[in-house]
């Protein structure tokens, strides 16, 4: 298969995981005879540094033009310790987001078993867990009207029914390829939002006559995924909770720096790793590449090479269980590996299969 994937690096650690990443998406292609084709694009600070925009023209018209994109992260504290800078790296991000139509962001949640003593959960209470989060990308608090003076400030959260409606679809379709059960997560109790949500959800249900769904209040879903991760399948929710929820989701696998997720929707897909830019982390060849090439594993997938994503898990599971990992989900009294040794190994067990 020929692909023409558009590598955004970014900021922070994106840069080194982001060469990672493409060196275990080569080992692929040099094992199945696939040809991808690489051009790089700013974003983020790194982008505003260049051009002053956080995702200049260039970038959307090279990421348009591509069949995928693979992202890493942005984010620098320049930015983030000063409030009043009209342009943010983040804000690349949210326009390319929007730019590209992607509604649906897919953060599935997997549990290592090599790494369950990391997680501040219970064994027990892991052994089952395994589910999906599919959170809304382009609209909501994020995207609605805003407003701030030095005394008042507003965020609008605005629904469509024709955005609700397809991301719920992207849900219960998850749910009928996965255990078909599907927990639509709201503030119904108090948002007219979440209140139209639960009544098209509602509608939707009689499509799906295969899937048990259950609604519940955001506040009890962030306490229900900890208390009993694995009483989730699939869940859907809109952007901010969905925000809240994977960041916390995370932590359940042991690590953030393992979690892939892709951005599906109307354009160019996007595969991201869910943790941010680390820039504390950035230059010392220390962050985990694991995620970003899970997401490169996400990308085979998402163009039906299962074989090809399985064979990135299988090398990612290898390097893990053989103890080749970065310093923070390293054993005590084993040699830690860099960011560079971690990705080259992938890379190698990828092409020996
Ligand atoms: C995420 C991030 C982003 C978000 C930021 C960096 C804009 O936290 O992908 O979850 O809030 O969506
Ligand atoms: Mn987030």
């Amino acid at each position: 298969m020929k692909l023409k994937i558009a590598v955004l690096p970014g900021d922070g650690i994106g840069p080194e995981i982001s060469k990672q990443g493409v060196a275990v998406l080569d080992a692929v292609a040099k094992r199945f005879g696939h040809h991808f084709e690489y051009r790089y694009g700013l974003i983020g600070a790194a982008a505003i540094r260049a051009c002053g925009n956080a995702y200049p023209p260039e970038t959307a018209a090279l990421c348009e033009a591509s069949d995928a994109v693979f992202f890493s992260a942005v984010g620098d504290l320049e930015f983030d310790n000063n409030p009043q800078s009209p342009v943010r790296p983040e804000q690349g991000l949210l326009a390319i987001r929007k730019g590209l139509g992607l509604y649906a962001n897919i953060r599935p949640i997997q549990i290592f078993k090599d790494l369950i003593h990391l997680s501040p959960l219970k064994r027990e209470l892991l052994e089952q867990a395994d589910f999906v989060c599919i959170r809304e990308l382009t609209g909501g608090m994020y995207f609605g009207e805003k407003f701030r003076d030095a005394n008042k400030a507003y965020d609008t959260n605005v629904y469509t029914r024709d955005e609700i409606g397809r991301i719920l679809k992207v849900g219960f379709e998850y749910a009928l390829k996965r255990r078909r059960h599907l927990t639509v997560v709201d503030k119904a109790n108090i948002l007219e939002t979440s209140r139209l949500w639960r009544s098209i959800a509602q509608e939707t249900e009689a499509q799906y006559p295969e899937v048990k769904v259950d609604y519940m209040y955001v506040d009890n879903a962030a306490m229900r995924m900890i208390q009993e991760p694995a009483f989730f399948d699939v869940i859907v929710t809109e952007n901010t909770f969905g925000d809240i929820l994977t960041d916390e989701a995370s932590v359940i696998s042991g690590s953030m720096g393992l979690l892939p997720s892709a951005s599906i929707g109307t354009g160019t897909p996007l595969f991201e790793p869910v943790h941010g830019s680390w820039p504390q982390g950035a230059g010392k060849n220390i962050a985990d590449p694991m995620a970003q090439i899970l997401s490169g594993a996400m990308l085979l997938e998402h163009f039906g090479l299962n074989a090809e994503g399985q064979a990135v898990r299988d090398a990612v599971d290898a390097a893990m269980n053989q103890y080749v990992r970065t310093p923070e989900i390293q054993e005590q009294g084993r040699r830690p590996y860099g960011t560079d040794e971690v990705g080259q190994w992938i890379a190698e067990a990828v092409l020996k299969g």
